[in-house]
């Protein structure tokens, strides 16, 4: 459920005209409904209800820090990837004791920042990250609370460029090899080990992936205890998906998957930890973007919008599907038509959806990508250079914009001309 729905004819966020935020934003321009992210933080969080738990938003999907702050007023921890992230979630105020520290590729400067800043773990991906991190640990005088990521070798049945969890994925350790790499852990220095992390992958919309790798972490769990190890803390990753259609199938909600968590591993007496990002941020928001003109091609008609792969890449890179709407509220009844649906970007990918069914439309409509909030505007870039894609926050009747669109200037001023030419 979100809070984009029609109105007096027209589409509404919250109590917001988006055609209002147009005429003052101008298009194309991301917009989140604040009661729409609240719901989905608060669906998980209730969901591990009795459990010791912590939500740890994974921010990749949507890290503006004013979606930040509407989250950790919640309570939110936050997963992150990098230096960036980590810096981006203590700016909007989220203590270092409720940041996870995830991702393959940590270096140095981002471990000595995350331990000089504070860090509730470290997420540890191969053995030789654990002793770099143990040596910064070591200069820095301070240990390394970590857990290791296993690779459960399970097929989540999700997108291959979005699968993690198989053993060919470039991920966490073996599973088989667990044993053997907590035994080094647990000789490093600088290191002290509380539990164990796993993550499979994403847009899951199955629960029995899930399952069969909480079902290893918990026999994981069990054996590393009988070998000393103090496994008090267990991250089972983020993942699962959102409806992207209004007919497929809803994959399971927050607290069925929540019950499923319990009935794996509520046993074991661990603090849970979970990092969604899709889940909470997607539905919570969308693209709007302007009907800039309508060609009509040979056998189809293409709408050419002012919005662009570089805003939105998913539909390219994942031959992702987005929901699309008229702002203005169709009439009931009337008959739609096929439109190759394209942004103006020089190149043949930039096609958002082909022969999809829309009203009539013509030039100046606005049109609204549904489900965009995740992985929307966090990977929206510069490409042609279209400035970066403006974002918009609603609350209630009230909206601010929370990044605002860069003017030409402010681009081409980033770059710099040796004083040879
Ligand atoms: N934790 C870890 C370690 C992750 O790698 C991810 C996502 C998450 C949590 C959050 O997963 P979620 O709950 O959002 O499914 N750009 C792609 C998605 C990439 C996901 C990467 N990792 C897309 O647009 O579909």
């Amino acid at each position: 459920m979100d809070h984009f729905l029609y109105r007096d004819g027209e589409l509404y966020a919250e109590d917001v005209s988006i055609a209002d935020i147009a005429a003052e934003v101008g298009t194309p321009f991301y917009c989140y409904s604040t009661a729409t992210l609240e719901r989905h933080f608060r669906l998980f969080d209730e969901a591990l209800d009795g459990t010791p738990h912590m939500v740890c938003y994974a921010m990749k999907a949507a890290s503006n820090q004013a979606i930040l702050k509407t989250l950790a007023n919640l309570g939110a921890g936050m997963d992150v990837v990098s230096g960036g992230e980590y810096a981006r979630a203590r700016a909007a105020g989220v203590p270092g004791e409720k940041i996870v520290f995830s991702g393959v590729g940590k270096t140095r400067d981002e471990m000595r920042l995350a331990l000089e800043g504070g860090i509730r773990q470290f997420n540890v991906e191969s053995e030789p990250e654990m002793e770099e991190l143990s040596a910064v640990a070591q200069e820095l005088g301070v240990v390394a609370p970590i857990t290791v990521r296993v690779n459960p070798d399970v097929d989540a049945k999700t997108h291959a460029k979005i699968a993690t969890g198989k053993s060919e994925n470039k991920f966490g350790i073996p599973i088989s090899r667990a044993k053997e790499v907590y035994a080094h852990a647990a000789t490093l220095p600088g290191l002290k080990v509380v539990g164990i992390d796993v993550h499979i992958g994403s847009q899951l919309t199955d629960l029995e992936p899930f399952r069969l790798a909480y079902r290893k972490v918990a026999d994981l769990t069990e054996a590393l205890r009988a070998e000393g190890h103090d496994i008090i803390r267990l991250d089972l990753g983020g993942g699962l998906g959102i409806p992207y259609t209004r007919s497929n199938d809803a994959p399971p909600l927050p607290v069925e998957y929540g019950q499923m968590i319990k009935e794996e591993l509520g046993h074991l007496g661990c603090e849970i930890e979970i990092e969604p990002g899709r889940l909470v941020a997607g539905n919570a928001g969308i693209l709007v973007s302007k009907v800039i003109y309508v060609k009509s091609g040979e056998g189809r008609d293409f709408l050419i919008l002012d919005g662009a792969m570089n805003d939105l890449i998913r539909p390219a890179m994942y031959e992702a599907h987005h929901d699309i709407v008229a702002v203005d509220e169709p009439e009931a009844g009337i008959e739609q038509q096929p439109y190759d649906i394209v942004g103006p970007v020089c190149e043949s990918g930039d096609t958002f959806a082909k022969e999809r069914m829309m009203p009539p439309l013509k030039a100046g409509d606005l049109v609204a990508f549904r489900s965009a909030g995740a992985y929307g505007a966090v990977m929206a870039s510069e490409y042609n250079t279209r400035p970066l894609v403006p974002e918009v926050l609603v609350h209630e009747h009230q909206f601010a914009v929370i990044r605002a669109r860069p003017t030409f200037d402010e681009m081409i001023n980033r770059d710099t001309i040796p004083e040879w030419l």
